[in-house]
């Protein structure tokens, strides 16, 4: 088992996303090892679960202070890369055995998310689980700021702590056609998630996510 610190002493976010623990399990990661990376890592929750059975870590974010305390909470033995993605993606090594991107597509533009994800192939072992969590047409933020692109927003929502922050927002087709079209997207699921949710004390509805994972070719 890898390092761990009790729940008390994790900084940031506590668990893991529902659907990454989801993904892990029920495509059979507890049972094998290999190395995971997560675009847009945040505080590393979603890591500490890759960590907790063997897995060799890498995390990218563009946050210091997030990577800071993901260091913390994951100790030395994890790799972690400060970069902002919308400025393409840094220079990686090796293959990787899983691809998580949880909540981080909605930041970036679509020009920025292909770049991204083409960049990414090379560093794909073929047949690399792939996992991607990001938001819909029909989330509640929609068209809530000034539209920069088609289903792009810069977002007036202080409500959701993302006020002035750039959001794009997919069809469920659209974002299966760019997973197919630059890391080769087979052996698809897809899950609708919808939620209602309480952020800095105030009500958040409508919620609407897409999980989409499976494997690179
Ligand atoms: C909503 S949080 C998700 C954290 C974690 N992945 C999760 O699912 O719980 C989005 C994360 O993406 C990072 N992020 C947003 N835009 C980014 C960019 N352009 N480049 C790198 N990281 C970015 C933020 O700093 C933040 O840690």
């Amino acid at each position: 088992m890898g390092f761990m610190r009790t729940l008390a002493d994790i900084r940031g976010l506590k668990f893991p996303d529902e659907f990454v623990v989801r993904h892990f399990f029920k495509r059979g990661l507890a049972a094998r090892t290999g190395r995971v990376l997560e675009l847009g890592s945040g505080t590393g929750n979603n890591l500490s679960l890759y960590a907790q059975y063997g897995w060799n870590l890498t995390g990218l974010d563009y946050d210091q202070s997030a990577l800071d305390d993901a260091r913390w909470n994951l100790g030395e033995g994890a790799t972690f890369i400060q970069a902002d993605l919308a400025k393409g993606l840094p220079a990686l090594s090796g293959k990787f055995d899983a691809l998580i991107v949880p909540n981080l597509l909605c930041y970036l533009t679509l020009a920025q998310a292909k770049a991204v994800l083409t960049g990414l192939k090379p560093y794909l072992a073929s047949g690399c689980e792939v996992f991607v969590r990001t938001r819909l047409i029909d989330d509640y933020r929609y068209g809530r700021g000034e539209m920069e692109e088609p289903d792009g927003f810069r977002l007036a929502t202080p409500e959701t702590g993302e006020a002035g922050l750039f959001n794009l927002f997919y069809t469920q087709a659209g974002l299966v056609g760019l997973l197919a079209e630059t890391v080769g997207l087979t052996a698809r699921e897809e899950f609708a998630v919808r939620f209602d949710n309480v952020q800095a004390g105030r009500r958040v509805p409508g919620n609407s996510d897409l999980v989409v994972w499976g494997l690179a070719s």
